[in-house]
């Protein structure tokens, strides 16, 4: 049996779905949810070369055909060309308002086809079966669509609520180490922004569940998945406290955008090296105490994962080129930055009061 968090927005309620081995039992899931047996399934290369076949048989079990379109693994892709892309071959599938699309893979393609999905004839169901721990703990669920343009990340995109997500935490045995720890770096900034008792569990279970222990990502999973559904179904439009789950997220776009979205910095590093560099800000401007901050180092150390600026191979720019990067995150209002800042592991909250010169301090420090 999975594990099962209920996401209840009244008129688009859907259940995630979590649990080993569930790409083999997929049509069982999905069957419900349609009115002829197919589906549309878009995906990356390097997953599908993985799990394609799984996905197929498992949906095959209950009379479901499937097509594929398989679009190129890695961030590049959540471009307008790649949406036109979905979009042209969901019409070429004859993909009516009544089908279903699922998105097969990581953040990228949970975005670009539940994008893609919003927009086809005004609108059809999709269904998320992430296969990063990134997506299964955050960007499947909560219905944020959405491309990148030469502008920044995300800032073109849709609110589109899935109608079921599969996550099935068997896949994950597949992930390179260093993008499973990018992912973790998501699952921490749960502990740290609301749940402080699930901050101390994982700096017990942390070594476990990244040395693969079933029951232990279940739980991460299940864990990080319903703090994220109670927070989207109090603001799921971001009004206000949606905003704690981009905690690390100011900083770290902006070292995302630096590092030129390349593999030099992953998302969920960048998260990391953020929530680190937000705690500092916070003992700094007095709001927390210093051993927050060196808690949250200690953990993400403990783990091997990427914690401080000269972590990240090749030059950065400068502390003013930081900040200005900063300027284009989608949580600056009315021209001013708004940060996700910490009273104490698992008390975070969003404040615009945070002065230009304390950021630029943080952050030349932080490049010395
Ligand atoms: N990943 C942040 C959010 O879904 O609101």
């Amino acid at each position: 049996m999975a594990e099962q968090v209920h996401v209840n927005l009244p008129g688009r309620e859907y259940v995630v779905e979590i649990g080993e081995g569930l790409l083999g039992q997929a049509g069982a899931y999905v069957a419900p949810l349609l009115r002829r047996p197919r589906v549309a399934v878009i995906s990356d290369e390097t997953v599908a070369g993985l799990h394609l076949e799984t996905l197929r048989a498992g949906l095959a079990a209950d009379g479901i055909a499937m097509e594929a379109l398989l679009l190129p693994p890695g961030e590049a892709t959540k471009c307008w060309d790649a949406l036109t892309r979905c979009v042209e071959w969901l019409l070429d599938q004859q993909i009516e308002r009544g089908d279903v699309v699922v998105a097969f893979g990581g953040g990228v393609i949970g975005d670009l086809v539940g994008f893609a999905a919003s927009v086809l004839r005004r609108g059809v169901r999709f269904v998320q079966i992430p296969t990063s721990l990134l997506a299964q703990v955050d960007s499947s669920v909560g219905g944020k669509t959405g491309i990148n343009t030469r502008h920044g990340k995300n800032l073109v995109g849709a609110f589109h609520q899935p109608s079921l997500v599969l996550a099935d935490t068997s896949v994950l045995g597949t992930l390179e180490p260093r993008d499973f720890l990018a992912g973790y770096g998501e699952v921490v900034k749960y502990g740290l922004l609301g749940d402080a008792a699930f901050f101390d569990w994982l700096e017990a279970q942390g070594p476990a569940l990244a040395a693969g222990d079933s029951a232990a990502r279940i739980e991460a999973v299940r864990r990080s998945v319903q703090m994220k559904a109670d927070i989207v179904m109090r603001d799921e439009t971001e009004q206000g406290e949606r905003a704690l789950l981009n905690l690390g997220h100011t900083f770290g776009h902006a070292l995302e955008a630096a590092t030129g979205y390349s593999d030099r910095l992953l998302h969920g590093e960048g998260v990391a090296i953020g929530c680190a560099l937000a705690f500092e800000l916070s003992a700094r401007m007095g709001l927390c105490a210093q051993e927050a901050p060196s808690r949250v180092r200690a953990h993400l150390r403990a783990m091997g994962m990427k914690v401080d600026l000269r972590d990240i191979d090749g030059e950065l720019p400068d502390a003013e080129a930081l900040l200005a990067l900063m300027g284009q995150d989608k949580k600056v209002v009315e021209g001013q930055l708004r940060f996700i800042l910490a009273r104490a592991i698992g008390d975070s909250f969003v404040t615009g009061e945070v002065a230009k010169a304390d950021v630029l301090t943080l952050l030349t420090d932080a490049l010395a």
